[in-house]
């Protein structure tokens, strides 16, 4: 299944703000109080803050195409933009959605794949992220992609303060 990676700019701001939305209702308002989880959306999610986003010079979203059908995007983050280490070195995998209906599939793999690959052409030698310790689908996968915790950092959605797992790929191993 090959798959086309394409970085947004300001002009696909409305449609990463619909599928930011959509991907994390579907993966999170379950587990969820409703009325935290409409606070932290409406605040995550507006276009001006996804606008925002876009205009930082040390973050990048790429969408995911199959054939023509967008199946998910992802966001990195370097420098200081990063929300917890904030080494030279180190780049931030902030958000990785694959839509719920192409779960599964071994998308998420190649996601990861051409992550790691952007993180070494930026010369990184470590690649982190922080998942809710919650959201053991995500850690299954991390880990057997070869992330390994280094650390947690609280999470709030609403008031509704979580704990993430901070987690780690060293890329001096590829
Ligand atoms: C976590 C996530 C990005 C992984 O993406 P994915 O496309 O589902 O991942 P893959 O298909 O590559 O791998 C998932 C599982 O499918 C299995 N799999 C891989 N290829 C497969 C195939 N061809 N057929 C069937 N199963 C397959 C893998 O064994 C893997 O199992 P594991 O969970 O035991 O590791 C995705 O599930 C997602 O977006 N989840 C919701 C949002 C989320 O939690 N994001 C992370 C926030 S930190």
């Amino acid at each position: 299944m090959e798959l086309t990676f394409t970085k947004c700019s300001l002009k696909d701001a409305e449609q990463l703000r619909l599928i930011s939305e959509q991907t994390f209702v579907n993966a999170f308002e379950k587990d969820n109080d409703p009325a935290d989880f409409k606070d932290y959306i409406e605040k995550a999610f507006a276009l001006n803050k996804i606008k925002s986003e876009l205009l930082n010079a040390n973050s990048e979203f790429y969408f995911v195409f199959r054939n023509d059908i967008l199946v998910g995007y992802f966001k990195l983050n370097v420098l200081f933009a990063q929300s917890d280490v904030k080494r030279d070195d180190s780049i931030e995998l902030e958000r990785i959605y694959v839509l719920k209906e192409y779960q599964n599939l071994g998308l998420g793999k190649q996601f990861l794949h051409h992550i790691k690959n952007i993180a070494l052409v930026k010369n990184k030698k470590m690649l982190w992220l922080g998942v809710w310790e919650e959201n053991v689908r995500a850690i299954k996968f991390y880990k057997r992609h070869g992330f390994i915790k280094f650390d947690t950092h609280p999470y709030f959605i609403g008031s509704d303060e979580q704990t993430d797992w901070l987690m780690q790929f060293d890329l001096s191993t590829l």
